[in-house]
């Protein structure tokens, strides 16, 4: 049996270096494999937790989308999907909200962190924010995947995952499967270029922190230029003592497919300002054939995309939709 890869990311903002090396970049090398069935969706329904317009979420799909595909991501090798426009995340989503309580949700770190940013009001901390873990849980458990490539950022939503998973196997008698995390070797974590304590967002409000895929070539070289570094002036590998120079010498390494020993070999004679023109040849060489075939791109491409794995997927979701139902004792014909 093939193993099942499956993963998503929010339908918010422009996508990141940081969301290419946590993510993007393991389904590009699983889609070539021939012992593995590769799942990747757009998770537009997360998106809508932040408040977005109805334009704003359908302009954001559609350029994820076209970004996947210039990236180099296959459409005959992976299940590229929408989740919005498969019947199964939110319905399985309350089968998983009901099981889950809400001291389990508050402690995940994400919701803290996004709801420290609202009014600090426990009234106005949309219920979105709130529940997204349990659409996240649904959107694995729907399609029994075996292994889901993620940021370390996304870690303590897939212990809940497989927390909840558990716990209705248990109750219902189901079969889910207990998905693992995969997490690249290295690239699991891009930190913010100027403040290299915090995570590479794409909401940042920093815009120089952030090297955006769609980033053009002059902008990619102010932004790591600009990027912080140290008064050393001596490049190797200490992310507690040089977080800056350790997170340029991370994003080079995980670019090229090198171990972080292997980076430093190559990178520890250079000074800084050479570090730094390193770092923009190496992001230059990914972002500017991904840029070009994404300016060919046409929007007729991106939904015949769409469609061609669309009943797979929806197959495949109703087949536990179904199961989950009967075992939660739903079916009343
Ligand atoms: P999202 O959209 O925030 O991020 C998408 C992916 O990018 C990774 N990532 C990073 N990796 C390394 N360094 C960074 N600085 C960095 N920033 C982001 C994330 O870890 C993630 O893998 N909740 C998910 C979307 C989602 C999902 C799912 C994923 C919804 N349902 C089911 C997998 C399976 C999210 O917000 O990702």
């Amino acid at each position: 049996m093939k193993k099942r890869i499956f993963t998503g990311l929010t339908a918010t903002g422009d996508l990141t270096i940081g969301n290419y090396l946590g993510a993007i970049k393991n389904i590009l090398e699983s889609q070539d494999k021939e012992d593995k069935e590769v799942f990747l969706f757009i998770a537009d329904l997360h998106g809508l937790t932040e408040q977005i317009t109805a334009k704003e979420i359908r302009a954001n799909v559609l350029n994820h989308l076209k970004i996947y595909l210039a990236a180099g991501i296959d459409v005959n090798k992976v299940k590229l999907f929408v989740q919005s426009s498969i019947i199964g995340h939110t319905e399985l989503a309350w089968f998983l909200t009901v099981n889950s309580t809400m001291g389990q949700l508050s402690r995940l770190t994400q919701f803290k962190d996004k709801s420290q940013k609202q009014a600090n009001k426990t009234k106005s901390i949309p219920t979105g924010i709130f529940m997204y873990p349990t659409l996240m849980a649904a959107d694995i458990l729907l399609y029994n995947a075996d292994e889901i490539p993620l940021g370390e950022d996304q870690r303590q939503h897939l212990e809940l995952t497989r927390d909840l998973a558990q716990k209705i196997n248990k109750k219902y008698k189901l079969h889910l499967q207990i998905p693992k995390m995969i997490v690249a070797k290295e690239g699991a974590k891009i930190f913010a270029l100027q403040n290299p304590d915090k995570k590479m967002s794409k909401s940042d409000s920093n815009l120089n922190n952030t090297i955006f895929l769609l980033d053009d070539e002059k902008v990619i070289a102010k932004k790591i230029n600009n990027a912080i570094t140290d008064s050393e002036n001596k490049v190797y590998f200490d992310p507690i003592n040089k977080p800056g120079v350790s997170n340029l010498m991370t994003i080079y390494g995980a670019l090229n497919n090198l171990s972080m020993k292997e980076a430093e070999e190559k990178l520890k004679t250079l000074d800084y300002k050479e570090l730094k023109q390193t770092v923009i040849k190496t992001l230059n060489e990914l972002l500017l054939p991904l840029q070009k075939k994404y300016n060919e791109l046409t929007k007729k491409d991106i939904i015949e995309a769409l469609a061609v794995n669309k009943d797979y997927v929806q197959e495949e979701a109703y087949k536990t939709l179904k199961v989950v139902k009967e075992r939660f004792g739903l079916i009343y014909e």
